[in-house]
């Protein structure tokens, strides 16, 4: 076995492990998951250890309204739509009308369709929309979608903050392969790009976490607006 692989095996099995002690066994979200598989969505959701702390995240900021950038089948959406209360507010942008389907039921099985609007199309024309709408700040913005894009979602994210709002970015590090600027890959560049972005300004303050775990290497963004 390559090193590779066994590190990933260890990862996978204390990610189940932490997942069997800290994190009850969840039916809805176990269908999600498996409605996501059998409609032949891409398992790249976060995994439960990422979604448990996406909800924490919620829970502590206190977050009300909250935008998503990237829904495919809900499952992210639904970790953070019920730590948002009955009165909270969740918008979730997908460009795909399958995946968005599939989410549309899955957050109907969670019950959390009186809070969460999924808008369907390419998110950067549907928030060129949300701003001509003059829609509220919101508390807490999640950038999960194509990540070529980060950059554009970073200016609309800063758009639709005030102070205080969280920003969390997913799949910041891909293997490391951040740091690789000879990368041709426009996915390591779109968040290349946006790191640099992040660096050369001061309106939000934040840092970027590694993780291990059922997904793979990868990582995430955080950061608060000032
Ligand atoms: N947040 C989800 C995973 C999102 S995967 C979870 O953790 O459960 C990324 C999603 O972004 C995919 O469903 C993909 O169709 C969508 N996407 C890709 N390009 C997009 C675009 N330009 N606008 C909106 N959504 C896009
Ligand atoms: C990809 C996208 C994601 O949001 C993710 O968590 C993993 C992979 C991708 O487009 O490859
Ligand atoms: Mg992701």
């Amino acid at each position: 076995m390559k090193m590779k692989d066994a590190a990933a095996a260890i990862w996978d099995k204390v990610d189940d492990y932490v997942t069997e002690h800290l994190i009850p066994y969840d039916e809805v979200l176990e269908r999600v998951l498996a409605a996501n598989r059998e409609a032949g969505l891409p398992e790249i959701d976060v995994s439960r250890t990422q979604g448990k702390l996406l909800n924490l995240i919620v829970q502590i900021k206190g977050a009300k309204r909250i935008l998503e950038i990237g829904t495919l089948g809900g499952y992210s959406t639904i970790w953070m739509a019920r730590a948002i209360g009955d009165g909270g507010r969740l918008i979730s942008l997908e460009l795909d009308p399958h995946h968005a389907e599939v989410a549309t039921s899955n957050i109907a099985l969670a019950g959390l369709e009186d809070r969460v609007e999924i808008r369907i199309g390419d998110a950067v024309l549907l928030l060129e929309e949300l701003a001509k709408e003059k829609v509220e700040p919101f508390d807490l913005i999640f950038i999960d979608a194509d990540k070529p894009n980060n950059p554009n979602y970073l200016k609309w994210a800063l758009q639709f903050s005030r102070p205080g709002t969280v920003m969390i970015s997913d799949n910041v590090i891909r293997n490391g392969e951040v740091i690789d600027h000879h990368s041709t890959d426009p996915r390591v560049h779109g968040i290349r790009t946006f790191m640099d972005m992040l660096s050369a300004q001061s309106a939000i303050s934040g840092t970027a976490i590694q993780t291990v775990g059922s997904k793979g290497y990868d990582g995430f963004y955080i950061g608060v607006v000032s």
